[in-house]
């Protein structure tokens, strides 16, 4: 049993196999977040919540007998607005009176095996009851008549739990939640760093660190989606701790919209997390009986480090949020025409990719933007989602027959959230975009964002799209977003539901991957956002792979593969070898094996020598298969420790075989190069294939091999594969 209540002492304990959670249920229903970390026996926290406050100024609650309690300097486990507790709070609901105080105490729980589905949400879960256990705290705030319900789901096998709220109306008038973030922690010091992952387009997810100092520390987004800019993860990082060890503590919001992720250092240097929706720009209006579902936060503790607080991820994400047919079956090798031929293509041209594809082993075509409607450049016809014969004479069944006749199975690109003015359904339906009444709505890459809140509009995309799906033989989709939102409104929301756009629009956008999914099960869905703008753990859960990043550029990549490394696994990081000028081709597979692996370029234009290489790649992409989709990772040297060269491993599950990499980002002119291997059994020995010599686990971990006569140019790189020897 992961979660038990102890009765006596009234304290919730939330054990996985390598952390505590413990919420103690004190005086008058206060939930106390009392302890998160290291697993510890405890049940006795008698006294650890006592934190002498300054009376004048921190209010206390006068039936509360033991005295020591204020709510502004208590760890409040789920703490409400405007009522003694001056930090950031986790909720706050305007109830129908106008005031928005909000005072949620324990009425009650339970515990079960298993995980519940969030309704309309995606979320983790549980591939058999007995791998997890949930509790449900239900909790209510007697003056309004607002209620909860706090769950919590342990998956005790990977040191990581995951957080939800559901607010419920049960008065008999209307309320609106102001801002309900998915989980609060508190912490009893301020002796950390927060990690987290900031970008741009081109170069997505760079880590960041930096010492969490007094006040508020914020990381969010207001754009409508996950974006480019800041991911929904942030890691607390005790200080002194690294990527091999030390104390983690990781959050990732299982959401697609607008995030908040808050760190607050209160006047007792004590440390208050916050993950959720973003408040900024959202109130949700409910009626009486109404109830509102929070995304789900996912929790992770590691004692042993950053890279171990990532392989729980990894491993979680792997196997309880990506679903469906391609969670385990082998994907197929796939070369996209993007930056091959951009708009400008025909169906002899596609046809000539796939055949050269075809001669070196590539197993299926994605045909990516410029395929409908007029479009020959970004200025339009995205929502007309029907074949433009005039670069595909005959239609999609022509090409695709011809695709599949050589053997290659074949994709398609698309945009479903998002219209062009100069479309034939735009001109049809110019209220169909999100947009405020009076104002000018501004333009992104020449287009608007679609209102997915709309039944009616959602029902239209997925119509069209489900029109071709289910007439041609098509094994891919790649969805993509390419701007953010703004002047959010829509034409069908009355002003009590205003605020709710952004939202909404993430849901409608989950239905719509939900049908799609549901009726294409075979389909493989890969999602992309201007490359890597919303690569979230919600889009995993419908797609198992996202594209990476637009910068295919391999010395770039590897920042950028390094911190999207830092929750989510290489099975689910698209990356293609392209034509990008820096490096040779060696380098660019090298560093894209470490993800889904696929390519990106005009075949045609390979040399009969690129060929060759290109031919070993996908002999290795079947060799390797297992270590990059299953394998745990360890990032060796990180490109934000060392400007010369990165190195990363990945490693099979029972530790018989690793990959190395090593990618020398600059010319690294030195004759002695060591590198100490992680995660082998240094029980066993193992042969490196490339020259044959024996090493034991423990050898290569503790005194490491000389990798100096190795390649050293700008841009080389080269692979170590170390076998098990029986
Ligand atoms: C985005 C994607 C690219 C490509 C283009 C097509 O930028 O990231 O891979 O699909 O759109 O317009």
């Amino acid at each position: 049993m992961s979660i038990r209540f102890y009765e006596e002492k009234k304290i919730f304990k939330l054990d996985t196999a390598t952390s505590s959670y413990v919420i103690e249920i004190f005086e008058q229903g206060y939930l106390l977040c009392q302890y998160y970390g290291a697993k510890i026996p405890d049940v006795n926290f008698k006294g650890y919540k006592f934190r002498e406050y300054f009376a004048s100024f921190s209010p206390s609650n006068a039936s509360v007998e033991d005295h020591s309690f204020s709510a502004d300097v208590s760890p409040l486990e789920y703490s409400g607005f405007g009522v003694g507790d001056f930090r950031k709070t986790a909720v706050a609901i305007r109830n129908a009176d106008g005031n928005n105080c909000t005072d949620f105490r324990y009425v009650s729980h339970k515990i079960y095996k298993g995980k519940p589905a969030l309704a309309g949400m995606p979320a983790t879960y549980a591939n058999t009851d007995d791998e997890c256990e949930t509790l449900e705290i239900y909790v209510r705030d007697k003056v309004t008549d607002a209620a909860a319900v706090l769950m919590y789901t342990v998956f005790e096998n990977y040191g990581a739990m995951t957080k939800a709220v559901r607010i419920i109306n049960e008065s008999d008038k209307p309320m609106d939640i102001e801002k309900v973030y998915s989980a609060s922690v508190s912490f009893n010091t301020m002796d950390f760093d927060i990690v987290h992952l900031y970008g741009r387009h081109n170069a997505e997810r760079n880590m960041a660190r930096s010492p969490l100092e007094h006040g508020h520390t914020s990381l969010s987004s207001t754009r409508g989606s996950s974006s480019h800019f800041h991911n929904p993860f942030a890691a607390l990082v005790r200080h002194g701790a690294d990527e091999n060890q030390g104390e983690v503590f990781g959050f990732n919001l299982v959401y697609s919209g607008n995030f908040d992720i808050t760190a607050d250092v209160d006047y007792y240097e004590c440390t208050r997390v916050n993950i959720g929706i973003n408040p900024d720009g959202f109130t949700w209006h409910l009626e009486a009986g109404e109830e509102f579902q929070t995304p789900e936060a996912v929790l992770v503790f590691s004692g042993e480090g950053i890279g171990e607080m990532s392989r729980i991820f990894h491993r979680l994400y792997n196997n309880n949020l990506i679903r469906g047919r391609w969670k385990t079956e082998k994907r197929p090798l796939l070369i996209n025409s993007w930056e091959a031929a951009y708009f400008s293509f025909d169906t002899d041209k596609l046809v000539s990719f796939a055949e050269r594809a075809k001669e070196v082993g590539i197993e299926m075509l994605v045909m990516d933007d410029g395929w409908f409607g007029v479009r020959n450049s970004d200025n339009c016809s995205l929502g007309d989602w029907y074949v433009n014969e005039d670069k595909l004479p005959g239609g999609l069944g022509v090409l695709i027959d011809r695709v599949n006749a050589l053997g290659l199975k074949f994709g398609i690109w698309y945009e479903p959230e998002m219209i062009s003015p100069d479309s034939d359904l735009y001109r049809a339906h110019p209220d169909w975009c999100i947009h405020v009444p009076g104002r000018d709505c501004s333009i992104a890459r020449q287009q608007y964002v679609i209102d997915m809140s709309r039944a009616d509009v959602r029902e239209n995309i997925y119509g069209q799209m489900k029109e071709v799906l289910s007439n041609y033989k098509i094994d891919y989709v790649k969805w993509d977003f390419n701007r953010n939102i703004s002047e959010a409104g829509s034409a069908l929301l009355g002003k009590e539901h205003g605020e709710e756009i952004f939202h909404r629009f993430v849901l409608g956008t989950y239905e719509v991957m939900d049908r799609l999914t549901r009726d294409f099960p075979d389909i493989l869905l890969e999602n992309c956002s201007g490359g890597g703008g919303r690569f979230d753990p919600a889009m995993l859960y419908y797609s198992p792979q996202i594209w990476a990043s637009d910068n295919t550029d391999a010395i770039e990549r590897i920042a950028i593969q390094f911190g999207t490394s830092m929750c989510y696994p290489a099975s689910t990081m698209g990356a293609h070898v392209s034509m990008s000028r820096r490096t040779g081709f060696e380098t660019k597979g090298n560093v894209a094996m470490w993800g889904t692996f696929g390519y990106e370029l005009d075949p045609n234009h390979l040399t009969e020598k690129d060929i060759e290489i290109v031919k070993k790649q996908v002999a290795d992409y079947h060799k390797y298969y297992n270590l990059t989709h299953n394998g745990d990772l360890y990032r060796i040297v990180n490109p934000w420790d060392n400007s010369y060269y990165a190195a990363w491993e990945l490693v099979s599950p029972d530790k018989s075989e690793m990959l190395f990499t090593l990618v020398n980002m600059r010319y690294y002119h030195c004759n002695k190069r060591i590198i100490r291997f992680r995660g082998l059994d240094a029980d066993k020995y193992y042969t490196l294939e490339e020259n044959g010599e024996v090493y034991s686990g423990a050898f290569l971990m503790n005194a490491g091999l000389n990798v100096s006569r190795m390649r050293s140019g700008t841009g080389d790189s080269f692979t170590l594969h170390f076998v098990e020897k029986k």
